[in-house]
């Protein structure tokens, strides 16, 4: 239930409304714009949604704006009158937008006549609609309207709902609606898209919770199951089924049951087992490993895969009857960051807001904000915004980051190999070793000193920090595409000694080469460097990340063990 303030200066939309979408709670409506503004003294916070007409018939003296003598002697009186009362509705959402410049509003006509698009958009109102004065047509294409409305505000980043960010792009607002509807039926869904695109997020934040099913989510990395333990671990295993099967032990289908079964790196399951799948698929049925007893599992299948299905089938790869199983019209493909470019600022204050969430660095924002008596309490989220300019006006309770243009134009042009997870973590460290300078800093001087920074709530993101840290990235990425180049002692790293390179460049180079020799030389297998790694063969999944975030591509490495390296 959403509360919603309707401005029009006759009653039929409220009666439309109330009738026909009884689920909300509507305030009285106001007729002009000194009564909207009265309601929204009082209510502004509390008010979901704005519904407005653009055509007010209502008396001179409560038209926009007041002093119209500017107007009536270029028209004449009457067709002054006319024109305003014609776009009264813009007239008092600007108004609106001076005081209240995030209130959620909805812009309506049954007038054909009146041009919306443009002032709509001037004017900032999340939509607009031609009404056609048929009660049941109308009803229904206003209850999309707001409940379009109404859910963008649920994972509007402001409103701190919702990890996966979807952000108001057409496009990125097609893709979610599109999820809603394959999420809710019985197929499977197939999610592609490079590393650190937010596959795994989006299955278990989004498809999960938006599929009604009542059992839970469980989700399966193929690429760190060792291929002979894969039959047991997706199918479950009887007792004595092979030497080492001493206890009967359920699947993961059996766990999924009633949920979700999110299979990652799909394209990782062996041709045998892929059958399998595609029995399960077909009836609902599968056995154990080393049982003859049927079992029946009603789970929701969500696959993901970071190389593409088609072109695995082609390379026969991947059986083309299991794949047309997995439903692949529908397929869905999450875009990477570097084709986010329009909604850059948005993504960049979702995740500035979550890095400063972080532990270490919500204590760096703690103790900056002591130092400079913010009034921000301890406990609570640090609230934090971003941008390329100063505000405007002081605000105590919270601590703005001020990214100089440059800085931002490079974030934004960066080609961010490893996505959303590379993007993070280079905020995450952005926002550290921003606020380590200025906190201790403050430590080594007079107390007294640190109140004279005009505005403490400003904390300016130097340049250099920004420079820094992208450039061993880009590095890394230019050497991953120079390295495909053959001749060197596979067993040795090799550094080229650059004037002006970091020594985070240099490791980071190190750490590449290793990772990818040891990776070559054990086979390809992510358990196998886990082991030597860390002395634990079930954190594959750890090391991949790493090598993920190190922008190496576990796809041409496997190209160059083939080719014999
Ligand atoms: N749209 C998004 N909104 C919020 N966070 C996101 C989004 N996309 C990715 N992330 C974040 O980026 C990181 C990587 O996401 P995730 O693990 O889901 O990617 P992936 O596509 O499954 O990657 P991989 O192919 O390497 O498994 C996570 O920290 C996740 O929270
Ligand atoms: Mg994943």
């Amino acid at each position: 239930m959403a509360s919603i303030l309707i401005i029009d200066d006759e009653d039929s939309y409220y009666d439309l409304c109330t009738r026909y979408l009884p689920e909300h709670n509507y305030l009285t409506p106001a007729r002009n714009f000194r009564e909207v503004m009265e309601v929204l003294r009082s209510h502004a916070k509390s008010i979901d949604l704005v519904l407005l007409d653009v055509h007010f018939d209502i008396p001179e003296a409560e038209l926009l704006p007041v002093d119209k003598t500017e107007l009536i002697a270029r028209y004449g009186r009457k067709r002054a009158l006319e024109r305003l009362r014609r776009s009264q509705g813009l007239r008092i959402l600007d108004g609106i937008r001076r005081a209240y410049p995030d209130l959620r509003t909805i812009v309506m006509t049954s007038r054909e006549d009146l041009p919306l698009e443009a002032d709509a958009q001037r004017l900032h109102a999340e939509d607009y609609t031609y009404l056609h004065d048929e009660e049941y047509l109308d009803a229904r294409s206003l209850k999309l309207l707001i409940d379009g409305v109404l859910a963008q505000r649920r994972e509007d980043p402001e409103a701190g709902e919702g990890p996966f960010f979807w952000g108001g792009t057409p496009r990125m607002q097609q893709l979610r609606r599109r999820l809603t509807i394959i999420a809710r039926g019985r197929l499977p869904i197939i999610i592609q898209g490079a590393t650190g695109t937010g596959k795994s997020l989006v299955a278990r934040e989004y498809i999960h919770p938006h599929s009604g099913r009542a059992g839970p989510f469980v989700a399966v990395d193929l690429s760190t199951i060792p291929t002979d333990l894969m039959a047991a671990h997706l199918f479950g295993v009887t007792k004595g089924a092979y030497t080492g099967a001493t206890s009967t032990r359920e699947g993961v289908l059996e766990q999924a049951d009633n949920g979700t079964l999110f299979l990652d790196e799909i394209g990782n399951l062996s041709l045998e087992l892929q059958k399998s799948l595609l029995l399960l698929l077909q009836d609902g049925r599968y056995r154990a490993v080393g049982s003859v007893k049927e079992k029946v599992a009603d789970i929701k299948l969500v696959v993901a895969t970071n190389e593409n299905l088609a072109s695995l089938v082609r390379a026969g790869r991947f059986r083309e009857d299991l794949y047309m199983r997995l439903n692949p019209a529908t397929a869905v493909t999450l875009p990477g960051l570097a084709q986010r470019r329009d909604d850059f600022m948005q993504l960049l204050t979702f995740f500035i807001r979550r890095v400063a969430d972080e532990a270490y660095n919500r204590d760096l924002l703690l103790r900056y904000a002591q130092q400079r008596s913010l009034q921000i309490s301890e406990g609570e989220a640090v609230p934090v915004t971003i941008g390329r300019s100063v505000p405007a006006q002081v605000n105590p309770g919270r601590i703005h980051l001020l990214l100089h243009p440059n800085s931002f134009n490079q974030l934004r042009e960066f080609s961010w190999p490893g996505n959303f997870r590379q993007f993070e973590m280079t905020l995450s460290n952005i926002l550290t070793f921003t606020l380590v300078e200025l906190v201790e800093r403050a430590e080594q001087i007079e107390p007294e000193a640190i109140g004279q920074n005009v505005r403490a709530d400003v904390v300016p993101i130097p340049a250099k920090v920004v420079i820094e840290l992208l450039r061993p990235m880009a590095e890394l990425h230019r050497d991953t595409e120079s390295d495909e180049e053959e001749g060197q002692d596979p067993r040795r790293v090799q550094v080229e000694v650059v004037e002006g390179s970091t020594l985070n460049a240099v490791s980071c180079a190190v750490e590449r080469q290793y990772l990818e020799t040891l990776y070559i030389r054990l086979g390809g297998e992510l358990s196998a460097l886990a082991e030597v790694l860390l002395g634990d063969a079930t954190a594959g999944r750890k090391v991949q990340i790493r090598m993920n975030q190190l922008g190496i591509k576990l796809r041409s490495l496997k190209r160059r063990r083939a080719g014999g390296l």
